[in-house]
């Protein structure tokens, strides 16, 4: 299982840490909520307890594996999952490899922007007659990712292919304009759970078929993510990782720690905070409580890479504004090593490292900078993998969305809606012209219909 280390949130160990008691004062309320929670479990725990979903993606199998690469258009929780999970379990040079290389598996790239200069380098990389193209879209009515799937089904008009062989929809089950397509024109399409959103939907069709693509073992990931589950659910606090990373935010967050930033000491391992960046952001960041009073809640989710971001953030960590709790993650084993060679015996500030295995030096680095931190009174958490695999970065996804909902229930806001993306959206509508959306862009003289004040 992921170890979740409070040594340096404790006030015992940290000044400004959180004594026991603050912690202990949740346990009776957590137990409480997760009892609710457990009887009338959400869509994103539902997705995992069953083999619908899984079962799916596994049916596509002998279509996919026809393929030598897959490009996924979905943007926010329709691609952050995906890129996440690439990134943490392949192999940085994956798309570089060859088939052979690949064990057969596909090269994946995961497009969300509408940068054309992007999207055009990612095209330049595939031959559109060997490449299935994943459209991600709940609600289908996402700009980013229509204009993505437009361009696309241009190419491969262009290119008299058809796109019934080289397109899957994965979308809502009844709505949307994808599923309208699809079914007109006779589309693969896979199911999002009508009662998952976008930022929990890693672990469902949205994020299992281009991990199966890729020769990932998506049962391991929802083994991990069940037993995350299993874990909260019968937990007392002190032994609950989900309930202790909600309770704690929420406690510093009190406290005027109102930014949360998690630092991977681990390539692979960064993409998972900027998958967090996403959960945590849109489902705390609140105007409105549950009863209706105003009360502009949120925790600024900051990522950052170790050892890299030593060198760019933590003089601000150690000195500037007491404004935040930091997570780091790490992992106990490194699927490859290195060990540095000695060279310049004689040279003090070398000769140290000879003989070293790199990874000693990156997690030595870790400790060094989390002891450095809680020195200077700063309190911080360690997420510890014991190594990275599939079950565990399952149970990563299922701890933060449960962290998430624990969080949501102590500042009694709703953490699965999102209603402050919306004028946005109907704002780019109406400047694209789509019908329906007038009175959100410009007047005949060039003014802005939205009145700011
Ligand atoms: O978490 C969310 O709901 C959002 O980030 C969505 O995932 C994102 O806006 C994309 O939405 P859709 O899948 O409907 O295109």
């Amino acid at each position: 299982m992921l170890k979740l280390d409070l040594t340096y949130t404790l006030a015992e160990n940290v000044a400004g840490g959180l004594s026991s008691e603050e912690i202990e004062s949740h346990s009776q309320n957590i137990a409480d909520f997760l009892k609710r929670f457990d009887e009338n479990k959400p869509g994103f725990v539902n997705t995992v307890l069953t083999r619908r979903w899984i079962d799916s993606v596994n049916e596509m199998s002998d279509f996919i594996f026809t393929f030598d690469n897959l490009v996924v258009l979905g943007i926010g929780g329709s691609a952050l999952g995906n890129i996440a999970v690439q990134n943490a379990l392949r192999p940085l040079n994956w798309n570089s490899l060859n088939a052979e290389g690949r064990n057969g598996y596909l090269r994946i790239f995961v497009v969300d922007n509408i940068d054309p200069d992007y999207l055009s380098s990612v095209l330049d990389c595939i031959e559109p007659k060997n490449t299935l193209f994943n459209i991600i879209s709940k609600s289908g009515t996402t700009a980013e990712p229509m204009a993505n799937y437009l361009i696309v089904r241009g190419i491969l008009d262009a290119y008299g292919l058809d796109p019934k062989e080289h397109i899957i929809f994965t979308t809502d089950p009844e709505k949307g304009v994808l599923r309208r397509i699809g079914r007109s024109e006779g589309i693969r399409m896979l199911d999002i759970p009508p009662d998952v959103g976008g930022r929990f939907s890693a672990l469902t069709p949205v994020g299992l078929l281009s991990a199966k693509a890729a020769g990932i073992d998506i049962e391991e990931l929802i083994i991990g993510a069940r037993d995350a589950y299993d874990k909260t659910i019968k937990s007392t606090i002190w032994e609950n990782p989900a309930a202790l990373l909600g309770v704690i935010h929420y406690l510093h967050y009190k406290k005027g720690r109102n930014i949360s930033v998690m630092m991977a000491y681990s390539n692979r391992l960064y993409y998972l905070a900027d998958w967090y960046r996403q959960l945590w952001a849109e489902s705390l960041g609140k105007m409105y409580d549950n009863d209706g009073n105003r009360v502009d809640i949120g925790q600024t989710p900051i990522k950052a890479l170790g050892a890299v971001d030593q060198h760019s953030q933590v003089q601000l960590y150690n000195e500037g504004p007491d404004d935040k709790i930091i997570t780091f993650l790490r992992t106990e084993k490194f699927d490859r090593e290195m060990i540095i060679p000695k060279i310049h015996e004689n040279e003090p500030e070398l000769s140290y490292l000879g003989g070293k295995k790199l990874s000693t030096l990156l997690n030595s680095e870790q400790v060094g900078t989390q002891l450095a931190i809680a020195k200077h009174g700063r309190p911080s958490l360690t997420l510890t993998f014991p190594q990275i695999d599939e079950y565990h970065i399952g149970q990563f996804f299922m701890y933060y969305e449960l962290a998430t909902a624990i969080a949501g229930e102590l500042f009694n806001i709703n953490p699965y809606d999102q209603p402050g993306v919306e004028l946005g959206k109907k704002i780019t509508y109406a400047l694209m012209g789509r019908n329906g959306f007038e009175e959100f862009g410009l007047s005949e003289n060039g003014e802005k219909k939205v009145e700011i004040k």
